[in-house]
């Protein structure tokens, strides 16, 4: 008999193998680095939001954190339901991420929003593709993802509507760097 290896659950969902089971435990728990940082991130600007439009965007953003939380018992939960062990500890989270602390600190509501607009779209991005590298393995984890997905995006929706002109086009276009959408930002509605 082969012996059982150390990083693989001792017990997974029904059908699914302790190779498959523990592959999408992976996935989950980037995603679940991913949405902690987010809702942290979400109620930090919150905190710092400033000018014109303060309170609809300090109050737009509070039902967000709360979803987004939501999203992480669940993936957290999922992962303990598949026999992984879900890393919830900031320390953890600090190490294991592969992208940068939100850029903002005091700023206005309009800059805040332009860079919200590139949080989402990168979450949004690893998101789908968290999605789509389930597909095969696990249908449940699939469907929990697609169903994040429904609100991440309405959520971008919200904020990419503050951005958006009359005729369609978003001001944050082309940005690549959150102080660059927030500068783009500014400038359009300055301009
Ligand atoms: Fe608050």
């Amino acid at each position: 008999m082969m012996a059982a290896r150390k990083d693989l659950p001792r017990y997974t969902v029904p059908s699914l193998t302790p190779e498959d089971g523990a592959k999408v435990a992976e996935i989950l728990q980037e995603r679940l680095n991913s949405l902690t940082d987010l809702h942290l991130t979400l109620k930090h600007v919150h905190w710092n939001v400033v000018g014109p439009h303060f309170i609809a965007v300090h109050e737009m953003l509070d039902p967000q954190v709360d979803a987004v939380r939501a999203m992480t018992d669940a993936i957290a939960e999922r992962i303990a339901t598949l026999g992984g062990v879900p890393v919830g500890t900031p320390g953890a989270l600090v190490k294991a991420r592969t992208w940068e602390d939100y850029h903002l600190g005091r700023a206005t509501a309009i800059e805040h929003l332009g860079a919200l607009d590139e949080v989402y779209q990168g979450v949004i991005e690893s998101h789908r593709k968290a999605a789509k590298d389930t597909e095969e393995l696990d249908d449940v984890t699939n469907d929990l993802l697609i169903g994040h997905l429904h609100e991440l995006e309405l959520f971008h929706w919200f904020v990419r509507a503050h951005l958006e002109s009359a005729g369609g086009g978003l001001s944050t276009e082309g940005a690549t760097s959150e102080l660059g959408a927030a500068r783009q930002a500014r400038e359009a509605k300055a301009g």
